[in-house]
Formats: C-alpha cells, sequence, structure tokens
C-alpha cells in the first residue's frame, strides 16, 4: 500500500494526540493537554493526565475525523503509543485503539513514543538519508540515536545517567519560580548573558568522555543552579532571572550539540534531526543550526507543535510500517512504561 490513511493516537504523558496521515501527507493532528491540571503539583500526577485522556480521547478523535473530512471506516490501520510512558495513561489510548481496531476490522500497530518522535520529521523533510543522527529530548528522555531505518532500525549511541533534558528544565524552573513546565518558560526568561555564571557541562570533560561519550549528565547542573540561587538569596541578593536562565540554557544546549555533532562526526551522518518537546527550545535550535552549518551537516528540525507530544508522530510511524509489511500487533498487546528505543513495533 502505497499511501496508508492511518489514525495515531498518544496518550503516553499529559498530552491526548489524535492525529490522522495519508502516507507522509499530515490531515489532522488534534491536541488536548492536561497540563494545566498538574501546575499547582508542579509536575504530572500520573491519575489526573489518566482521567484527562479519558475525557478528551472521544472528543479528540471526533475533532480529527472532522479536521479530515473523514470517516472512521476508510482507514487503512490504527497506530497507538505502547510505551514508553506512564502506564495509566497508556492505557487509555491502547484500549481506545483496540477498541476500534477490533470494531472496525482493521490492523493495529503498538508503536514506540520515542521512534514517533523521530518519525514526525517525515511529514516536513520527507525521507530520511541514511545513516542519520537523531537527538532525542524530552521530558522523559534525552539520547542520540543511529537511525538506519525509522521501522527497524534505530540505535541507541548514548543516553542521559540522570536527568532528561526537559525534566532539567522543569526542575530549575522551580528553583527560579517559574510555572511547570519550566522549558517553554526559561526560554522565553533567557535574554540575558549567557556567561552570567559558568554552570557545569556534564560528561563534557575528557576523562568522563572515554567512558560517556554520547550520554548525557543534567542532574549536576541543576544542583549548580540551586545552590547559587541559594547562596545569592542567602547574601539578600537579587537572582537575575534573565542571566541565571540564560546561563542554565546555555550549559544545556551547549552539551546537546557538542555531543550530537561529535556523533554525526563519529557515524558519518550528514544530517541530524531533532525531536520531543526540548526541540522546541529556541535556544538550542539556533547553537545546532550554527554549529551544524559550520560542519556542512543538514539539520532537520520538525516545527515546535510536532515536537512536543502529538498523534500526527505515531500516525506517520505506524504509516512507515504499513508501507514496510510491518506484522500488526496482536489485540492482547501490552503497554510497556519503559519500553526501549529499539524496540519500535510491539
Ligand atoms: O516530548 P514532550 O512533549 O513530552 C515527553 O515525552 O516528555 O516533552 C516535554 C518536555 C517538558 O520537560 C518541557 O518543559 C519541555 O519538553 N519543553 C521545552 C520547551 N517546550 C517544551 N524545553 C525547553 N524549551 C522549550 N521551548
Ligand atoms: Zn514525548
Amino acid at each position: 500500500m502505497a499511501e496508508p490513511l492511518v489514525l495515531g493516537i498518544e496518550s503516553s504523558c499529559d498530552e491526548t494526540g489524535v492525529g490522522i496521515v495519508r502516507g507522509r501527507q499530515l490531515l489532522a493532528n488534534e491536541v488536548a493537554s492536561s497540563v494545566e491540571e498538574h501546575v499547582r503539583f508542579g509536575g504530572v500526577v500520573p491519575e489526573v493526565a489518566s482521567r484527562a485522556h479519558l475525557e478528551a480521547m472521544v472528543p479528540a478523535l471526533e475533532r480529527a475525523c472532522a479536521t479530515a473530512d473523514i470517516d472512521l471506516t476508510e482507514l487503512d490501520a490504527i497506530a497507538v503509543t505502547a510505551g514508553p510512558g506512564l502506564m495509566g495513561a497508556l492505557v487509555v489510548g491502547l484500549a481506545t485503539a483496540k477498541a476500534l481496531a477490533y470494531a472496525l476490522d482493521k490492523p493495529l500497530y503498538a508503536v514506540n513514543h520515542l521512534a514517533g518522535h523521530v518519525a514526525v520529521d517525515l511529514l516536513e523533510h520527507g525521507p530520511l538519508p541514511t545513516p542519520c543522527v537523531a537527538l532525542l529530548v524530552s521530558g522523559g528522555h534525552t539520547s542520540l540515536l543511529r537511525v538506519n531505518s525509522i521501522t527497524s532500525g534505530i540505535t541507541e549511541l548514548g543516553s542521559t545517567i540522570d536527568d532528561a533534558a526537559g525534566e532539567a528544565y522543569d526542575k530549575v524552573a522551580r528553583v527560579l519560580g517559574l510555572p511547570y513546565p519550566g522549558g517553554p518558560h526559561i526560554d522565553r526568561a533567557a535574554t540575558g548573558d549567557p556567561s552570567y555564571v559558568a554552570f557545569p557541562r556534564g560528561l563534557s570533560a575528557r576523562k568522563d568522555l572515554l567512558q560517556h561519550r554520547f550520554d548525557f549528565s543534567f542532574s549536576g547542573l541543576k544542583t549548580a543552579v540551586a545552590r547559587w540561587v541559594e547562596s545569592r538569596e542567602r547574601d539578600g541578593l537579587d537572582v537575575p532571572l534573565a542571566d541565571v536562565a540564560a546561563s542554565f540554557q546555555e550549559a544545556v544546549c551547549d552539551v546537546l550539540s557538542a555531543k550530537a555533532m561529535d556523533a554525526c562526526a563519529a557515524t558519518g551522518a550528514t544530517d541530524l534531526l531533532i525531536g520531543g518537546g526540548v526541540a522546541a527550545n529556541g535556544r538550542l535550535r539556533a547553537l545546532l543550526a550554527e554549529r551544524a552549518a559550520e560542519r556542512g551537516i543538514n539539520l532537520r528540525t520538525p516545527r515546535p507543535a510536532l515536537c512536543t507530544d502529538n498523534g500526527a508522530m505515531i500516525a506517520v510511524l505506524g504509516a512507515e510500517i504499513v508501507v514496510d509489511g510491518g506484522r500488526p500487533s496482536s489485540l492482547d498487546v501490552g503497554a510497556d512504561s519503559s519500553l526501549p528505543v529499539h524496540r519500535i513495533l510491539c
């Protein structure tokens, strides 16, 4: 089948996403977020997220079909996130997808959320050259991937050994008195001097590179920002938000982009793509563009709305699997909260 009509359902965290694609053409991408319900807790509350998915799922599905101007019976396949993510949240999407697949008698593809963050780029920039490197930066994951095939060949070159990049943004935002989720708030607040404080660049020293060349660590950075802020407050001094936010952001983006460039050099990849919520970050996009241009690397950056969690990324991954002749998932497939990135289809 050349251009299958595929529905994609995403519910791994706090966004209920329903997307519809025809091959690599995006027809609808409806996202309902429960982020407002988590703000007062300073992070995602799994039970609250699960209930919000239950409430948002059917309306999102109806809106997606209306936007794409299709009837569910026309679909060729249904794709859904099987993991990784919050168990209770994943189960809502998976149960919805199974019910649709069973009732409509359509094949089900239970796929990997992380591979979806990579696949979404196909909607905007077409087929991936191989090999290609992907920098995946989200609230739950931070990895460098070598992508030989989006449907069957993703290998992890390295990942964070502690906090994910988005998690560091969220935790530092809290220290700086900014609301959850912290990433977009720090992005906007970071208008000051990025060299105001020389925050540490995790796993970048020569000795660390021997063992952790493509790994990341952000927990020391988070602690360094907290200590710096505490000591200013102890001395009765103001915390210059724009400068501290810019200095923190520079430390994150410097390490992410340096290691991404090194991964391209090591694998011979001439293309680098970025995905996940933090890939929406303005400074990360600018620094990667600058460093990629210096090295003749082609940078593929999906538009910010496709970087954060959505259903279109799952739909397009499903469509690629259908075109490749991948075997549909069983209707009793389970959610896997810690699904590894190389298991693209369950
Ligand atoms: O990929 P995503 O939507 O959900 C997960 O799979 O985790 O990523 C959410 C993360 C959050 O930590 C959020 O603070 C971060 O992405 N984020 C950003 C930006 N927009 C979202 N971080 C930095 N700058 C942004 N503009
Ligand atoms: Zn995600």
